[in-house]
């Protein structure tokens, strides 16, 4: 049975403040996986919990997926503040409308701010990948993207995504045979945090923004507890806004 007071809520946030290695932590009532709303829910809290941080001019990197279609169903416009959205990727083979950066048009529209864009391919040679990345136009959104003051982004579970992306046989084979269960940022791991395959794309260099930039992390759902175990272990995350499900599996 599922808790739904608000004070068990915050009860299991503190708990988890304590437990995982970021600084805040955000819990929605019920189960992703279940309802649509739990994830218009999880949106709003992380879309609230960003509008709250921007400065002026703030530079906001986005990712892709559903969840995150849900932050920007729900950004606002701020006084005094013009926030920059741009992609964490180009194209990672997600339908158009999880693309990261269909959502930055999204958000910028919904928060009156401006967005720059990233026109890659998800599937490009290495040569032509390495060209485009001397291509001004590219490098500008480089820049911008790896000097954000904040990254949002979700987690998917591995085959899944995989799946929905239509993936490769060899990379999927490859996914499957090194037990990814976690992706983000178009790289999948395995429980224990290790990468496992990377996504051919031009994007952020994560090593750059970490420690600098804020990392809100979005994601519910119970058939992600594994990814989103191992996210913890992987990556960086400074404000987590998860669901209920979620939350009781990471304090078992
Ligand atoms: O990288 C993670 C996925 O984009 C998450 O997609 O929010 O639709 O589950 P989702």
């Amino acid at each position: 049975q599922m808790l739904k007071e608000g004070s068990d809520l915050n009860y299991m946030e503190r708990q988890l403040v304590q437990k995982l290695p970021v600084n805040q932590v955000k819990v929605v009532p019920g189960d992703a996986d279940q309802s649509k709303e739990v994830k218009q829910l999880l949106g709003k809290e992380a879309a609230t919990l960003l509008i709250d941080s921007f400065k002026e001019e703030s530079v906001v990197t986005v990712t892709g997926g559903s969840t995150m279609a849900a932050v920007a169903d729900h950004m606002q416009p701020v006084d005094q503040t013009r926030p920059l959205f741009v992609p964490a990727r180009g194209g990672l083979g997600d339908l158009h409308e999880y693309q990261a950066n269909s959502i930055c048009v999204k958000m910028a529209d919904n928060a009156n701010g401006q967005y720059r864009l990233l026109y890659v391919p998800d599937s490009i040679g290495e040569e032509l990948h390495a060209k485009m990345q001397e291509e001004p136009s590219i490098l500008e959104v480089l820049d911008l993207m790896n000097q954000a003051d904040f990254v949002i982004h979700g987690i998917g579970d591995a085959l899944t995504m995989a799946k929905r992306r239509k993936t490769s046989e060899s990379t999927f084979e490859k996914i499957v045979e090194n037990n990814a269960v976690g992706e983000s940022f178009g790289y999948y791991f395995d429980k224990n945090g290790k990468t496992v395959h990377r996504v051919n794309s031009i994007g952020l260099s994560l090593d750059q923004l970490k420690g600098k930039s804020q990392f809100i992390t979005v994601a519910g759902g119970y058939s992600k507890r594994d990814a989103i175990s191992a996210y913890l272990k992987w990556g960086e995350s400074d404000v987590l806004v998860i669901d209920e499900a979620i939350a009781r599996h990471l304090l078992q």
